[in-house]
């Protein structure tokens, strides 16, 4: 294994100047695909890039890419993304974007020959903005025109719309798609989000399975009446029963341990003022499991709590599917060559399942595809307290530089 290491300096103050792009005063960063903290964000990296010597392209789907090396043949694919949850943090995509872009520099500045190109890719909208995995759905062929149309964030903006302001179309996007010929591997660099790491007091993770999702907008229907002449007895409160799903799938989750996840991030009552009794309420029910037979029958245990929580209260419901992701296991190959360079850079290596959703996943659907995990302080992530140290930055992104190395010299 050769002896090139990023040069960390670089990196990190890549990450504090990508890291200054969207975020609140003392607080954390919000930088939603197409927004404007994005479209400063990729003004940035793109610049980044040039400087870099590498040519930024944008694709359809307004992944932005770049190639280093030539030949058109298969390519070992970096990537990760550039936009963030609300409040976020100034690690996840980000850590791994830039410490791609290092990998590319350094194979450039050190002349090094590789039988494959390296290119870099930052997928849009990873974080479900307006639906989720946007870019890499796209990159990988699994968006459809009818997709694009349904994409929406939580507010009714069209993700279209979004990107019409920024001179983009849409109905591009399933254009993007890249034939998985051409992907000789891809792999992504990211803090873990998980606490295991940190417990274990190990430096690098190397991820197997990356869990399935399954998200659904719940939709509780009662009836609005006066909140001080309508009898208790006499309501069709649809906040009441959509709080009640939210204690039902919270408990459904705690069933399902150790891998089983139920979440409700999103609840909205209309109209929405006090004195009228909630005639309708919206959430986002969101269940996930590593295991895809497992995850079958939580999904199905959700649409049935749904429908029981509405019958409690006398209410109807409607269940629409949002977003629906199978788990997906990292290719062997791609986890041996991150293996591989972590133990010739010294660094003990814990294989792991993400309980993180990434774009990974959707690549790995196509092309062999791996991730290399580096700890997080407390676990935390899509927090402002979200932080990674400067030792596991800079060890996450050696073993990537040199599986990447390895796999494009394979
Ligand atoms: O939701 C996820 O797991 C990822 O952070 N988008
Ligand atoms: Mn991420
Ligand atoms: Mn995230």
């Amino acid at each position: 294994m050769g002896v090139e290491r990023v040069n960390f300096p670089r990196l990190k103050a890549d990450l504090e100047a990508l890291g200054r792009i969207g975020r609140a005063p003392g607080g954390g960063i919000t930088r939603p695909s197409f927004s404007d903290a994005d479209m400063e964000a990729r003004r940035w990296f793109q610049g980044r890039l040039r400087e870099a010597g590498l040519e930024p392209r944008l694709d359809g789907a307004g992944n932005i890419t770049a190639r280093s090396g030539d030949g058109g043949g298969p390519a070992v694919f970096l990537g990760s993304h550039l936009d963030s949850v609300p409040n976020g943090g100034m690690f996840d995509g980000a850590l791994g974007t830039l410490a791609a872009l290092e990998a590319l520099r350094v194979v450039r500045e050190r002349g090094l020959r590789l039988k494959r190109p390296l290119e870099l890719v930052a997928f849009t909208d990873e974080e479900g903005a307006f639906g989720g995995f946007f870019g890499s759905y796209a990159f990988t062929g699994a968006l459809t025109p009818e997709m694009v149309r349904a994409q929406q964030d939580v507010r009714g903006l069209r993700l279209a719309d979004a990107m019409a302001r920024r001179g983009l179309d849409a109905m591009q996007a399933p254009a993007a798609r890249r034939d998985p010929a051409g992907i000789h591997a891809y792999l992504e660099l990211h803090i873990e989000q998980g606490p295991v790491l940190e417990r274990l007091r190990l430096p690098i993770g190397i991820v197997e399975t990356i869990c399935g999702i399954r998200r659904w907008a719940v939709t509780m229907r009662g009836r609005a009446d006066h909140a001080g002449t309508t009898p208790m007895d006499a309501r069709k409160d649809a906040l009441v029963a959509a709080a009640d799903l939210v204690v039902r799938a919270h408990r459904l989750g705690l069933e399902a341990a150790p891998h089983g996840r139920a979440t409700v991030g999103v609840l909205r009552a209309d109209p929405g003022v006090a004195n009228i009794v909630p005639e309708r309420a919206e959430l986002i029910l969101e269940l996930r499991e590593q295991d895809p037979a497992a995850l079958e029958a939580l999904a199905a245990r959700g649409a049935e709590l749904a429908a029981a929580a509405a019958r409690a209260w006398g209410l109807e419901v409607e269940i629409a599917p949002l977003l629906r992701i199978d788990p997906v296991p990292m290719a062997p190959a791609v986890q041996a060559a991150i293996a591989g360079a972590a133990q010739a850079l010294g660094l003990k290596a814990h294989r792991m399942p993400a309980g993180a959703g990434h774009d990974a996943q959707v690549v790995g659907r196509v092309a062999p595809a791996g991730m290399v995990f580096v700890p997080c302080r407390d676990g935390r992530s899509h927090s402002p307290l979200e932080h990674a140290d400067d030792a596991a930055c800079e060890n996450g992104a050696n073993v990537l530089l040199h599986a990447a190395l390895a796999l494009a010299n394979e």
